[in-house]
């Protein structure tokens, strides 16, 4: 099993312990409403205690492949109609979201989604749904809290009184009160000053290192995303058109000419790089 996200010291330093395969996408389709076809047969993977990237334009995929792993798809009128979703070797295309959440994988919807009536602290004891047993949820609040101390702070405010940062980092939160083993994370830089993008991703890898928490992040992001991934791969168009580690990728000319809007010949804006180009460089 090849096993991706780590430099070759990592990889020799942990020969002796191959990491597991977490999840394991292999040649999803999804469809909209019976007749749009969005996914054209993607396939990724997720070893366990890794941040593995989704990167892309608006509409390539990203949000429809986390929403096909989360099982979210149906409330969008989706369905993965070819391809298998594995987790630790078992298909889970037919668990619901919250057997989906009992197994350990819970997503962050783009957008962030905190209940705006709610306290911050009461959208974090939302999360909890699936624990019943009020120690555990003390001590995962009091984890929460360590890790976002920002929130600690604003734990009687009205999420919709708090900034987007603290909302973002609400919705983070809110996932980690069920415990979980892979967070599939949904543009967290989306709408969020630099300076508060970055101190969401310390935390997100804060959480890879110190938890052991995987994660699989979609990202428009692609330089802050790079940085704090093990892996990436590129959707374009419902396709896989790149995949690698993320130091190469964040190195590769196309990636820094179409996504990072940096070519030889300096740097240029985003909208600048026509679409067909890009589908003429991969997808032909
Ligand atoms: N509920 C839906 N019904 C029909 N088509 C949809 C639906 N949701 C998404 N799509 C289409 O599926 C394609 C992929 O959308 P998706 O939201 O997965 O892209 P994305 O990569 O997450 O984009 P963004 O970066 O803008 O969030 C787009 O063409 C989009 O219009
Ligand atoms: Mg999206």
């Amino acid at each position: 099993m090849p096993v991706h996200g780590r430099s070759e010291t990592d990889l020799a330093d942990e020969s002796m312990n191959t990491p597991n395969l977490l999840l394991n996408v292999n040649g999803i389709e999804v469809i909209y409403n019976h007749v749009a076809l969005v996914l054209k047969g993607v396939s990724l993977q997720v070893p366990e205690g890794r941040i593995v990237a989704i990167l892309g334009g608006n509409g390539a995929g990203k949000t429809t492949t986390l929403r096909a792993v989360s099982n979210l798809l149906k409330g969008e009128r989706g369905e993965v109609t070819k391809g298998t979703i594995e987790l630790q070797g078992e298909r889970v295309e037919s668990l619901s979201p919250s057997d989906l959440v009992r197994r350990g994988v819970v997503q962050v919807m783009e957008g962030r989604h905190c209940f705006a009536h709610l306290t911050i602290e009461e959208n974090l004891l939302a999360g909890a749904y699936t624990c019943k047993d009020r120690g555990q949820i003390a001590a995962n609040l009091d984890k929460v809290y360590t890790y976002f101390p920002r929130l600690k702070t604003r734990r009687t405010s009205q999420a919709a009184y708090t900034s987007g940062g603290e909302q973002q980092m609400c919705a983070i939160g809110r996932a980690l009160m069920s415990n979980p083993r892979m967070v599939l994370l949904d543009e967290p830089s989306m709408g969020l000053a630099p300076q508060i993008v970055e101190e969401v991703f310390e935390i997100v890898k804060d959480l890879n290192v110190k938890e052991k928490v995987s994660f699989l992040l979609a990202e428009q992001n692609t330089m802050v995303a790079l940085r704090y991934s093990d892996f990436g791969y590129i959707v374009e168009n419902g396709r896989i058109v790149m995949e690698g580690e993320a130091k190469s990728l964040a190195d590769n000319e196309d990636v820094k000419e179409f996504y990072l809007g940096i070519s030889g010949e300096g740097r240029k804006s985003f909208r600048d790089v026509k679409h067909y180009r890009r589908r003429k460089r991969w997808l032909s």
